[in-house]
């Protein structure tokens, strides 16, 4: 027992060693170091401007806490869980380092607003970081959508063989996942960008401080409207969650789809070895690891977010200890989504694809049934009566296991005499895809003026 806890004053007895260790943050919360410092340089800036510090104190306050920073940073510091957390760590190291003067660096603020800051100046950090990760990856995806616009693949509905479409197009709609998922960072950061120190421990504080310069020494938005609210609630993480756990979803539809495609069934594509492992007793296998373990991380961020959600329901307000327990789903949050990006972006554009198993597998599940059908009608057959010609062709095809394409002009005029020897060019697989060409639509033409679009919306 060497530290002097900076509460101590009312208590006779001292801390319970197990309830000390239980109670202590710091194991965890010292990754905040940077923003806690941060903040208490502005804070101290800000005392001293409304002339509740000097200038001297001022200026020996934030040599001292630069002094500290650069020791936390040289990993020259020596935490300490009698100090239960970063805050206290900080704090008493400055009172250790420059004197009396330390101890007026907590004057008009708590821990309560303290930590609020300190976590909504690392979360709007990460957000940015973050949201810079999920644009390389989108670059990346632009990469092989250019490379394979005009490149033949099924479309699936319930992973049944459906219509052709571009392996471009179906790169593009990843594309468009995690442009909302950047788009919903940006506006949830919104609501981190605020400032809630000066709400003190919960009603504020009897010193004249001024939170609007505050707010604007640290770049938030604006200060908080209400004390109460700004210690206690953590909406604002609980929303990153659902952001981080929503890319985490995309991602790992990604991933199952790489992992079913990179399957020798479906030899689609190829993963670059530099992202498998191998096993340790099968000789031939190639694992495709790194998208098999992003998808099983999915299912700890959506637990975060359950988590965060459960903590907050039952608490009064103000402060509660609870809110301790925001941090570490939130680290582990922002730690596995931020290396899932990483990953996915340096995977990628390594990603090689089999043109011809591709064009294979759609020519077996008569992909192009859909265009005879549309052709039938352009000649005047009404939908439901196409639908039915082409159902009985398909049926007939399944008895020769041929495609429609192999099947004579005669057998064709058979189901219906609408069909003329043009029909050959709507049951080639270039034809049908070229034929949806509209925006959004499957055609190469608008796959590469998507890629267009899409590159002016990254900026
Ligand atoms: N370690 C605490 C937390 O993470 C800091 C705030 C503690 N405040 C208090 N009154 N005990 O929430």
């Amino acid at each position: 027992m060497s530290d002097k806890k900076l509460w101590s004053g009312r208590f006779n007895e001292p801390t319970d060693a197990f309830v000390e260790a239980f109670t202590a943050s710091v194991e965890f919360d010292q990754r905040l170091y940077r923003y806690d410092i941060q903040g208490s340089i502005a804070h101290a800036t800000m005392l001293a401007k409304s002339g509740i510090l000097t200038e001297a104190e001022r200026d020996s306050i934030i040599d001292g806490l630069k002094r500290v920073e650069q020791r936390i940073d040289a990993g020259e510091f020596e935490w300490s869980v009698e100090l239960e957390d970063v805050h206290m760590n900080v704090e008493s190291a400055l009172t250790a380092d420059i004197g009396d003067n330390g101890k007026k660096l907590h004057t008009g603020r708590s821990r309560n607003d303290q930590v609020a800051t300190d976590i909504r100046l690392y979360m709007r950090d990460e957000i940015e970081l973050i949201r810079s990760e999920i644009k390389r990856l989108q670059e990346a995806l632009l990469e092989v959508a250019e490379r394979e616009a005009g490149t033949i693949m099924p479309g699936f509905t319930h992973l049944q063989t459906a219509q052709p479409i571009t392996f471009g197009h179906h790169v593009m709609a990843w594309f468009e996942m995690l442009e909302r998922d950047r788009e919903r960072l940006a506006d949830c950061n919104k609501r981190v960008n605020v400032m809630p120190l000066g709400a003190a421990a919960l009603a504020g504080t009897t010193y004249p401080i001024d939170r609007h310069y505050t707010a604007e020494l640290l770049g938030f938005d604006r200060a908080s409207e209400n004390s109460l609210d700004s210690v206690s609630d953590r909406d604002f993480a609980i929303e990153f969650s659902a952001a981080a756990a929503l890319v985490m979803m995309h991602l790992s539809r990604m991933s199952e789809e790489l992992i079913i495609w990179s399957s020798a069934q479906f030899a689609f594509i190829t993963l670059s070895d530099s992202f498998c492992t191998g096993s340790s007793i099968m000789p031939q296998k190639k694992n495709p690891d790194v998208p098999e373990l992003v998808r099983g991380k999915t299912g700890r961020i959506f637990g975060h977010l359950v988590g965060l959600l459960t903590l907050m329901k039952g608490q009064p307000l103000a402060y509660n200890k609870d809110n301790q327990e925001d941090k570490e789903p939130l680290f582990d949050t922002v730690d596995n989504l931020k290396g899932s990006l990483k990953v996915f972006a340096d995977m990628i554009p390594a990603i090689t694809c089999s043109e011809q198993n591709m064009r294979e597998a759609t020519m077996e599940g008569f992909a192009t049934a859909t265009d005879l059908a549309d052709y039938l009608v352009r000649k005047g057959t009404p939908f439901r009566d196409a639908h039915e010609v082409v159902g009985k062709a398909v049926a007939l095809c399944v008895e020769k296991e041929c495609d429609l394409s192999d099947l004579t002009l005669n057998e064709l005029q058979g189901f219906s005499n609408a069909i003329a020897d043009d029909v050959f060019d709507v049951l080639t697989l270039e034809g049908s895809v070229a034929a949806r060409n509209h925006i959004g639509g499957t055609a190469p033409e608008q796959v590469r003026a998507a890629i267009q679009r899409a590159r002016a919306r990254l900026g």
